[in-house]
């Protein structure tokens, strides 16, 4: 029983998967079928507030001004769940976060949302967790939020054990390791709001994709050979290891049944856009990626990033392009900020 309301808050950003998770062989524990590699970002953050207060009755969650009821308060309620058991304790709490950008929007807003949301949580209850406890903490309220936590480039390995002890992310290399690097995320006009949620499509790829086995078999080359382009700051090798890895997510979603398509014309327009420029330059100076959304980051340098943001901006159907990088991990607030 906490007896006093115990109050913090963390902020962490949206991270963009390089290598793709994409499936569970344990759905309540959320232990990926393969390890995958991401770039966590600047500019964009969730901020979010835990106050755990003897005088509630349930839990309460306000995100932006808005009170959240059904499926987003009870994915948070689970959430705290989670944090109660680890503290022995049953007190509710009052949460409320806030995004810098467009919740839902496919910019990875449950990575950032869950990360923040287990920091705060944690230090609230008073849990002292290591950065591997943390990652897998937040590993339970969204799959990619266990790598938000950390800035720059991570990864998080699958692990074997059955109890997911061995299962979160790691730091491999920080943002500061490769400062030319630029991702250009094109936001697209008339982006659907996440259909279908994240756990549940990957779960129908694995039970219906031809290709999703022979996917799992090349996953471990690939974030091999993406650390080795990462360490020497080998830019054409990372944008061929970036799409081509990009496209095997996306043929395995297509090939799942019903298919999941979660590109729009104009996020199409951009893939097409980038391998030109790619083909004009007679050497790879962008590589595209994108997640379960429509929006489609591409990844530059500072050389090329001028001349290529103008030239994506122009894509038909693209809304508007912003200019991020990598950036820090998750930190905790000073200031309460209910
Ligand atoms: O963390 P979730 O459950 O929203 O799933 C994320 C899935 C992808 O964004 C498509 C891939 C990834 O590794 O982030």
């Amino acid at each position: 029983m906490v007896r006093r309301p115990t109050e913090a808050g963390y902020e962490a950003a949206p991270n963009i998967a390089l290598v793709k998770y994409w499936g569970v062989r344990d759905e309540d524990l959320g232990l990926p079928y393969n390890s995958s590699l991401s770039v966590t970002l600047n500019h964009l953050r969730s901020r979010t507030w835990v106050q755990f207060d003897p005088t509630l009755t349930e839990d309460r969650f306000l995100l932006g001004r808005d009170e959240q009821t059904d499926g987003p308060l009870r994915s948070v309620v689970e959430f705290l769940d989670e944090v109660r058991a680890l503290g022995r304790f049953e007190t509710h709490a009052f949460v409320r976060s806030e995004n810098n950008f467009q919740t839902a929007s496919g910019l990875a807003s449950s990575a950032s949302g869950f990360a923040a949301l287990a920091g705060a949580a944690s230090l609230a209850a008073g849990l002292k967790l290591s950065p591997p406890a943390l990652s897998r903490l937040a590993r339970l309220g969204s799959g990619s939020a266990c790598r938000s936590l950390f800035g720059g480039f991570v990864e998080w390995r699958a692990g074997t054990r059955a109890d997911g002890r061995d299962c979160f992310a790691r730091p491999l290399f920080p943002a500061r390791h490769w400062p030319g690097l630029v991702d250009l995320v094109a936001l697209v006009k008339d982006a659907p709001t996440k259909p279908i949620r994240s756990a549940v499509a990957m779960q129908r790829t694995v039970a219906t994709s031809p290709l999703y086995a022979q996917r799992l078999r090349e996953v471990p080359r690939r974030i091999r050979a993406m650390k080795r382009a990462i360490a020497v700051r080998d830019a054409p090798a990372l944008f061929d290891r970036t799409m081509e890895e990009c496209d095997s997510f996306r043929s395995v979603c297509e090939s799942t049944e019903p298919t999941l398509d979660y590109l729009v014309p104009a996020s199409r327009r951009v893939l097409a856009e980038v391998r030109a420029a790619n083909e004009e330059n007679g050497t790879s100076v962008a590589g595209y990626t994108h997640d379960a959304g429509a929006h489609i980051h591409v990844f530059t340098t500072t050389t090329h990033s001028a001349r290529l943001r103008r030239r994506l901006g122009a894509v038909p159907g693209v809304e508007k392009v912003l200019v991020l990088s990598p950036g820090p991990g998750g930190r905790p607030l000073r200031r309460w900020g209910r």
